[in-house]
């Protein structure tokens, strides 16, 4: 059982760690696992703030009544419905039967979908309402698709706390260390970029509305669903999601390429070569084939300069690399400059697929694309001098 963490006067943090799941939406490897954060206020009434996914470790109703004892729960305000996040409503209403659920109008719809309808159980609230539970006020801010339709925010004005939902969360449990006097960002700005990219990254632009629209709130506490609570680096962390969302790169450069024998992954150290021998350095290289796709979206939103290489499969392009493709465009990245490379024993299709994702992704080309046929010859590997010439003057005018 983890402990009740005391983050201001009668507001606490209730959260669980899971480290047993492998795959977040069971798609995401989370090697350093998760939280799932839950808040609560005891004052003249009590409010919950969101539940944690259903099973999780530790006796999540017992910390509760840790902090309650035989006082009743008045409101389960619900800010995010995704069930990492809404597992327990069921457990909580059983538990504390004249609960009241606050949410929006979208909330309520999804709500139908797991509870069956609440009734007058549940309160609906409007963007800019307000609840006062004594000392503390709580002020409801309708933040749609950071992550879901229904995802709203709620500021706490006495202790100036935002609760975010899923925005300005992390993964990567907390070992021990639950608020940032106890830990630093350094140790989950990876962990979060890779959050942010895969999970929230599709919707940058409502990101944006977002922030916006609590720009103008002062807010000391920064408590997302996931990972620590941010205060003495709430302003870090905000600066990131705002730079992440506005789909704005670091001056860095990041190969990733896809091969079957060899070849193209020949060609790939070859260009990381060419350009520490140019001077660009800190280049990364990933085998599309072994670095989970998750990590790879991860470093195109860390650099600005994107080479892509792949040998041909079936007449078209490797299918990891049309996956990974494919989910930029699925994600929208904007921003990015781009090259292109690849191998093929006959009649090509690599490359050609490439170019057709420069072209639907808007990414700029920095060189013309290198096809070799074979393999990586001398005479093969000096067509890449135009490519490297060009990039590394690129990243080298970017980095002045
Ligand atoms: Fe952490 Fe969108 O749920």
């Amino acid at each position: 059982m983890q402990t009740n963490v005391s983050i201001a006067e009668g507001v606490y943090l209730i959260g669980v760690n899971d480290r047993r799941t492998a795959l977040f939406e069971n798609i995401w490897p989370i090697p350093y696992g998760v939280s799932y954060n839950s808040y609560l206020i005891r004052d003249d009434k009590c409010a919950l703030l969101d539940t944690v996914e259903f099973g999780s470790e530790g006796a999540y109703l017992d910390r509760i009544e840790e902090i309650l004892g035989e006082r009743e729960l008045d409101y389960l305000v619900v800010n995010h419905m995704e069930p990492d996040h809404s597992g327990e409503i069921g457990t909580v209403l059983k538990r504390y039967p004249s609960v009241k659920l606050i949410g929006n109008a979208m909330t309520r719809k999804i709500l139908l979908g797991y509870t069956g309808d609440l009734g007058d159980r549940f309160m609906e609230v409007k963007d800019g309402d307000s609840l006062s539970l004594g000392k503390h006020t709580l002020h409801f801010y309708m933040t749609p698709w950071v992550h879901w339709p229904e995802t709203m925010m709620t500021y706490e004005s006495t202790e100036k706390i935002l609760f975010s939902a899923d925005a300005f969360g992390t993964f990567g449990a907390t070992d021990g260390a639950m608020t940032d006097a106890l830990t630093d960002l350094a140790e989950y700005r990876e962990e979060m970029r890779r959050y942010y990219s895969n999970i929230v990254g599709k919707y940058g632009g409502m990101v944006q509305k977002a922030l916006a629209k609590l720009s103008s709130l002062d807010v000391k506490t920064l408590c997302s669903l996931h990972g620590p609570v941010w205060s003495r680096q709430a302003g870090e962390v905000i600066g990131l999601y705002d730079k992440w969302s506005r789909c704005e790169a670091d001056e860095e450069a990041v190969i990733i390429y896809a091969s079957m024998y060899n070849n193209t992954a020949h060609m790939a150290n070859h260009i990381a070569d060419r350009m520490a021998e140019r001077g660009v350095t800190g280049v990364k290289v990933y085998d599309v084939s072994k670095t989970h796709l998750s990590y790879l979206i991860s470093e195109i939103w860390r650099c600005r300069y994107v080479m892509l290489g792949s040998c041909a499969y079936n007449a078209d392009m490797f299918p990891l690399m049309e996956l990974l493709c494919n989910s930029m465009l699925h994600y929208g990245l904007k921003n990015r400059e781009l090259a292109i490379f690849g191998s093929c024993s006959f009649g090509g299709g690599g490359v050609r697929s490439l170019r057709k994702f420069a072209e639907a992704s808007g990414w700029e080309l920095m060189c013309e694309p290198v096809e070799v046929t074979g393999t990586a010859t001398p005479a093969n590997l000096a067509k890449f001098e135009p490519l490297a010439d060009a990039v590394a003057e690129r990243i080298k005018a970017g980095r002045k």
